[in-house]
């Protein structure tokens, strides 16, 4: 039996879907643990695409349980849309190998509404949200004022529960942000009846995901958006609203953190961010560009342009140690093909002090000045290589350095977005051992 978590070390869209697709052959239950819809996980098989925002990457392998755990904040239009999106496409998506926490947060419209609204209100402040109500949703369930899946099933308790809430947000709406207020009518009509859709998904995850981990199985949880996005430990407040890596799993999943048996991070062989925020190895040159178009870095879930940089060291380096990884994965190693310079961070300087390893909250990354070092581009193809040593020379040069760098090994490499464009590397043990 044996249990991995495979979570993004950067600032999300590190190709967690890619990844978790591939892993998954070899998994029994695949859980998401946090996040929801603001999550988009791309999934490329033999040229057709599938970008998953709420349903685990384990879902196009017939055979396998995918759960959303009771961490995510779950917009059930969203499920239902992406359950009929799948199935449309012949993919097989049932009671049997789709669970739905009872206890996962709902999103409402309210939550949406404010999601935008609290943006607008925080004008050059803003976070820079995908406006799907994650955080609303998640400051609801801290106040303890939130629905869950379980709730939708109860029509009467639905109804009591969402009245109190809207008489709330609906004086928040109206009160605050100047809008319209919504109608309790209209918004019960929208979801009440949701609870018997997803009925057939419903369970106690957490008890369902324990006993598989008992009897053998191989458990694969997959993080959503990346550990710097992190809540407690990401670049506050430009982050999301949930624990992103290996930290969420206990919480969010219901699984003891004692039974993580592996902790596995993934991080692009440059860097990306998607909303407001530092980035202190952002490039706002050509180099920027051309990391954005030859890695067509734009957002899964809201389409925006993601701002693009080099490998970031320390961050890295703090994201590895915070979730305890014992392995990396370097993926879209190939968008660097036509570089003739690779600049990677491997320190920042704020107020004459030169950092080495990640700064803590004191420091305020956006007044950080990054220093640079540099490798030389292999300016070779390299989408179809399939074996660590035939990889050019300067390939291998750079992925040995930046590991030597981070100082945790890199167990696989991603060279192209399809399943099988994987290169594995040697001393891989157990759960990853298939690749
Ligand atoms: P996720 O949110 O971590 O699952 O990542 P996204 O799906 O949002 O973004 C990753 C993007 O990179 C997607 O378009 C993937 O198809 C693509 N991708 C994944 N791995 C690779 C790779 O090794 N090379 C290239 N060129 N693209 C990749
Ligand atoms: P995946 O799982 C990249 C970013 C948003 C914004 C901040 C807060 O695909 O890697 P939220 O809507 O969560 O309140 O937005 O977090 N963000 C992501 N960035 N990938 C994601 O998910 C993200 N999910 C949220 O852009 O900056
Ligand atoms: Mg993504």
């Amino acid at each position: 039996m044996s249990s991995v978590s495979v979570f993004g070390a950067q600032w999300g869209d590190e190709g967690k879907g890619k990844i978790i697709d591939g892993l998954a052959r070899d998994a029994d239950v695949i859980v998401r643990y946090q996040g929801g819809a603001n999550a988009g996980h791309t999934v490329i098989v033999g040229g057709a695409k599938y970008v998953l925002h709420l349903i685990p990457s384990g879902i196009l392998h017939p055979g396998k349980v995918n759960v959303i755990g009771n961490g995510l904040a779950v917009d059930p239009l969203k499920f239902i849309e992406e359950v009929e999106g799948l199935r449309a496409r012949g993919v097989k998506v049932d009671g049997s190998n789709l669970r739905l926490s009872s206890a996962a947060h709902v999103i409402f419209e309210h939550h949406k509404r404010i999601d935008l609204a609290s943006e607008r209100w925080r004008g050059v402040g803003r976070i820079g949200t995908t406006g799907r109500g994650i955080g609303p949703c998640y400051a609801d369930k801290a106040a303890r004022t939130g629905l869950r899946v379980a709730d939708l099933l109860e029509p009467e308790r639905c109804r009591r529960r969402l009245a109190a809430a809207l008489a709330e947000k609906n004086a928040l709406l109206e009160q605050v942000h100047g809008e319209q207020p919504l109608s309790l009518e209209e918004q019960l009509a929208r979801y009440m009846h949701l609870g018997e859709v997803l009925r057939p998904f419903v369970g106690d995850t957490g008890a369902e995901v324990r006993e598989a981990y008992r009897r053998g199985k191989q458990i694969l949880f997959e993080g959503a958006q990346g550990a710097l996005l992190d809540i407690d430990h990401g670049s506050y407040p430009y982050v999301t609203s949930s624990n992103t890596g290996s930290d969420g799993i206990a919480a969010g999943a219901g699984f003891p953190a004692r039974w993580l048996d592996r902790v596995v991070g993934i991080a692009k062989a440059y860097c990306t961010r998607v909303g407001e925020g530092p980035f202190p190895s952002e490039d706002h040159g050509a180099d920027g560009v051309k990391i954005r178009e030859a890695g067509n870095e734009y957002g899964a879930t809201t389409g925006r342009p993601r701002r693009c940089g080099w490998f970031d060291v320390l961050a890295m380096r703090y994201s590895l140690e915070l979730n305890g990884a014992d392995g990396w994965i370097m993926t879209n190693l190939d968008v660097l093909d036509s570089f003739e310079e690779i600049k990677v961070a491997t320190a920042y300087e704020v107020g004459g002090r030169v950092h080495r390893e990640w700064p803590g909250a004191h420091v305020d990354l956006a007044d950080v000045q990054v220093h640079m070092e540099s490798a030389r581009g292999w300016k070779t193809d390299i989408t179809g290589v399939r074996r660590y040593e035939d990889l050019p020379m300067l390939t291998r040069k750079y992925v040995e350095w930046v590991e030597k760098l981070v100082g945790v090994p890199i167990v696989m490499l991603s060279v192209g977005p399809d399943r099988d464009q994987i290169i594995p590397r040697e001393g891989l043990k157990g759960a990853l051992a298939h690749a």
